[in-house]
């Protein structure tokens, strides 16, 4: 048995629920910009993914019109900060809606380090950054999705093993539904199997 649900039954909020306790463990792109008046800017964004390798574009979803679409139209740059399990209570703490002016890295008392091909500044204690430029925008009622050509990447030697980031390392952290947080549970590798050496589904057991 199934409960089927109708999303023209829903409003927004309930809808808004069931996605987001089911599209789950959702990466969290800590995005960090500044505005043309030159202040700086850090919020956290779930509704995040990589676009495209070649060439390498990330997006992420706008929902409203805040600090962050905002200057990313202004400037047309923005970087994705890694989300460390350690950094959790800063993360959160960037997603407060502090007035527009106010720097989330002053107000939460985040250290910062300039970004290399862009101006917005980079989280210094994040082991990874990607810093882009705007690609394009596309609209869905509410909320943007922001396309950002990645134009350098920046990793932590720490989190490194054999030249290769480890997951052990970086200590992802996720969002769930609710108001729920995920860490990196069990690591399993599971290799691909090509056509040519498939011997039915037994492997599955
Ligand atoms: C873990 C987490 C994930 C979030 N994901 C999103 C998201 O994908 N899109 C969004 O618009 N807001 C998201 N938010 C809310 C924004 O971070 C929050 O509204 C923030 O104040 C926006 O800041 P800004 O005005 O500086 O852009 C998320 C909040 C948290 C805590």
């Amino acid at each position: 048995m199934r409960i089927d649900f109708d999303p023209a039954q829903f409003d927004r909020q309930g809808f808004y629920r069931l996605l987001t306790a089911t599209v789950v463990p959702r990466p969290i792109a800590w995005v960090s910009t500044i505005s043309g008046e030159g202040v700086a800017n850090l919020a956290p964004h779930s509704f995040f993914n990589i676009a495209c390798v070649a060439p390498p574009v990330l997006q992420f979803s706008a929902v409203g019109r805040k600090d962050t679409l905002r200057n990313i139209e202004e400037t047309g740059q923005f970087v994705v900060n890694f989300a460390p399990e350690e950094l959790a209570g800063q993360i959160n703490e960037t997603a407060t809606d502090f007035p527009h002016g106010v720097s989330e890295f002053d107000a939460v008392g985040v250290a910062s380090e300039p970004g290399l091909r862009v101006k917005a500044p980079r989280v210094a204690a994040s082991p990874v950054a990607f810093e882009c430029e705007l690609h394009s925008t596309l609209r869905f009622g509410d909320s943007t999705v922001v396309f950002g050509r990645v134009v350098h990447a920046a990793v932590a030697e720490e989190v490194m093993t054999d030249g290769h980031p480890e997951i052990r390392k970086m200590r992802p952290l996720s969002r769930l539904g609710k108001d729920e947080w995920g860490t990196t549970g069990d690591v399993r590798e599971i290799s691909r199997i090509r056509y040519a050496d498939w011997q039915g589904p037994a492997a599955g057991a």
